[in-house]
């Protein structure tokens, strides 16, 4: 039987990446996120190489719209082996400038739905495990959860957060066969580092196809090895 992703913020950036890889892996695929036309022409592409896809229009700030994309991935595949929490959003503020609305967007979108798709999904990933071994979560957490930033203290804490769901999930799961990864980028080329790009041009910038080769990379492990974290460092950032 075809195995079965679900990601999201699959309509641009790491998401997409992480999305054309799967396709050429073999796998169908549900793609989330807000904006429908966006999403829909993501979905266009996928199919355009062969994927099997659905496109579920959801804001991950909402409980409901995260438990129907589920339900729809469901209907669909009947079974899920990856699971990709990867939308998020990231908003500079000072902290005397923190508005409760940025903030809760960025908690909310980043952190919570994070773990409303592990308690909606973790039946069908340790039944795929149970088949197969292993199923895998790949959190796109960020390097701001290892080094965290100045003026970008709420973004730090939610992928701080994120990066703590992915160890508390690996000691919950990993018995059933459900190991999780959080992804750990520096700046990566994507539309939420244009406003960085006057400062580090977008050429040096990591790759989104960097950021997919080492979820592939997950796909070629043994059901005996577990990846906590990977950290994506550009050549001369203060994190190495
Ligand atoms: N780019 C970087 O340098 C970098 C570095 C470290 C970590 N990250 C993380 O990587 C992930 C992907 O970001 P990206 O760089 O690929 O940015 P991007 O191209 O802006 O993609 C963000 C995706 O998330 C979706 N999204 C945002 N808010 C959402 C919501 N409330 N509900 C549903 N979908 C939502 C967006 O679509 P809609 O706007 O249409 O919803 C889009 O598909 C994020 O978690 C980000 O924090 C990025």
């Amino acid at each position: 039987m075809q195995p079965a992703a679900l990601i999201t913020g699959a309509s641009s950036g790491i998401g997409l990446a992480i999305a054309h890889m799967l396709a050429a892996e073999g796998f169908g695929l549900t793609i989330v996120a807000r904006r429908a036309e966006k999403l829909e022409a993501a979905r266009a592409e996928l199919e355009a190489v062969g994927a099997t896809v659905i496109a579920v229009p959801a804001n991950l700030a909402d409980e409901d719209a995260i438990v129907a994309s589920v339900k729809a991935h469901e209907a669909k595949f009947g079974r899920l082996d990856m699971l990709i929490n990867n939308a998020g959003v990231g908003i500079g503020q000072p902290i005397d400038g923190i508005t409760v609305k940025h903030f809760d967007l960025q908690f909310n979108t980043n952190v919570r739905a994070s773990f409303l798709y592990y308690r909606e999904c973790v039946g069908m990933l340790k039944a795929a495990a149970a088949e197969r071994g292993v199923a895998r979560v790949v959190n796109t957490a960020s390097i701001t959860a290892l080094h965290p930033q100045p003026w970008l203290s709420a973004y730090s804490a939610t992928k701080a957060a994120v990066r703590s769901l992915t160890i508390s999930m690996n000691r919950e799961l990993a018995a059933s066969g459900v190991f999780s990864t959080a992804l750990c980028p520096g700046f990566v080329e994507t539309p939420m580092t244009e406003f960085a790009q006057q400062g580090i041009p977008a050429e040096q910038m990591i790759r989104p196809t960097d950021i997919a080769a080492a979820v592939q990379m997950l796909l070629r492990l043994s059901d005996h090895c577990i990846i906590p974290e990977i950290p994506f460092i550009r050549p001369g950032e203060d994190a190495l």
